[in-house]
């Protein structure tokens, strides 16, 4: 695997592959990669010629108080993960590389609405980021696919709108959410658990399991679920930011009709904050 800093390297590298007709296969990450990851790099491997993954800690996707500087940063680890999933181009620029006139671009890419509720409410500004950094890779990698973990499925939701807005020519494709055996949904937050908050965490998965259930069983008031749910978060030590049931198509509150939901919750645990989700699609 050949690991790129620039983005001039990196283009003159793919210039060569797109050439040759190689199909590119897309992974954007911000690095410090677990399991979860490397399903992402093997279905990339399945789909593409050439794989790229970039690891880049995107400053415009934090805000003020949120965990930008300790967010954990393992390259060596990443680069010897990825080389033995399959990974042939890692690009790993740094913040004046990708914004050389400070840590955000003026040029922003919002898709409204979506952008502000359930994540976004709790964090403003941060699907701005992640959509402005995603047009920016791509732009840079200008890849056939790019593949995204169903885990953040806003951000994937936010992603498919944007490509299909711009018309962008990129084929976005989510992966399940890889989970350790407890049912807790890998991500690099978890690292900020104690071992006693990794227990409690796995809740977080027996709790929208529990919503799935009362949906499956016919119970209609979506708004009582979620909030008995939060009930058993708290009854266990976790903090509420959301816990809602909503349309998978368009993430709203849902019409009694609605046969597609998705169960998305968002709760503080210690320094963490984690969100999962679960999909329920009705007879
Ligand atoms: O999901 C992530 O790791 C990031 O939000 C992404 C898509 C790499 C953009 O910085």
């Amino acid at each position: 695997m050949k690991t790129f800093h620039t983005v001039a390297e990196l283009r003159t590298a793919l210039k060569s592959e797109r050439l040759q007709d190689k199909r590119i296969a897309f992974v954007p990450t911000m690095g410090n990669l677990h399991e979860g990851h490397m399903e992402l790099i093997r279905r990339a491997r399945k789909e593409g010629d050439v794989v790229v993954s970039s690891i880049f800690v995107n400053p415009m996707q934090f805000s003020a108080n949120e965990d930008l500087e300790r967010y954990p940063r393992t390259l060596k680890e990443d680069q010897a993960l990825l080389e033995s999933n399959g990974c042939d181009f890692l690009f790993a620029p740094s913040a004046s590389e990708m914004y050389p006139d400070g840590k955000r671009s003026q040029t922003q890419i919002e898709v409204t609405g979506l952008s502000d509720i359930l994540c976004g409410a709790t964090r403003p500004g941060h699907f701005v980021g992640v959509a402005t950094v995603v047009t920016k890779l791509f732009n840079i990698v200008m890849p056939d696919c790019a593949i995204f973990g169903n885990k953040d499925y806003q951000q994937l939701k936010v992603i498919e709108d944007m490509v299909r807005d711009l018309s962008s020519n990129v084929e976005i494709i989510g992966v399940d959410i890889a989970r350790a055996e407890s049912g807790l949904a890998l991500s690099s937050r978890n690292g900020y658990l104690t071992e006693a908050e990794r227990n409690t965490a796995t809740t977080l998965y027996q709790t929208l399991l529990w919503a799935k259930q009362q949906i499956l069983e016919g119970h209609v008031s979506y708004a009582d679920i979620c909030e008995q749910a939060q009930q058993k978060l708290e009854a266990v030590g976790f903090k509420r930011d959301y816990f809602e049931i909503r349309a998978q198509h368009d993430l709203l509150t849902p019409s009694e009709k609605e046969k597609r939901l998705v169960i998305l919750v968002a709760a503080y645990l210690g320094k963490a904050r984690l969100i999962d989700n679960l999909t329920v699609d009705l007879p």
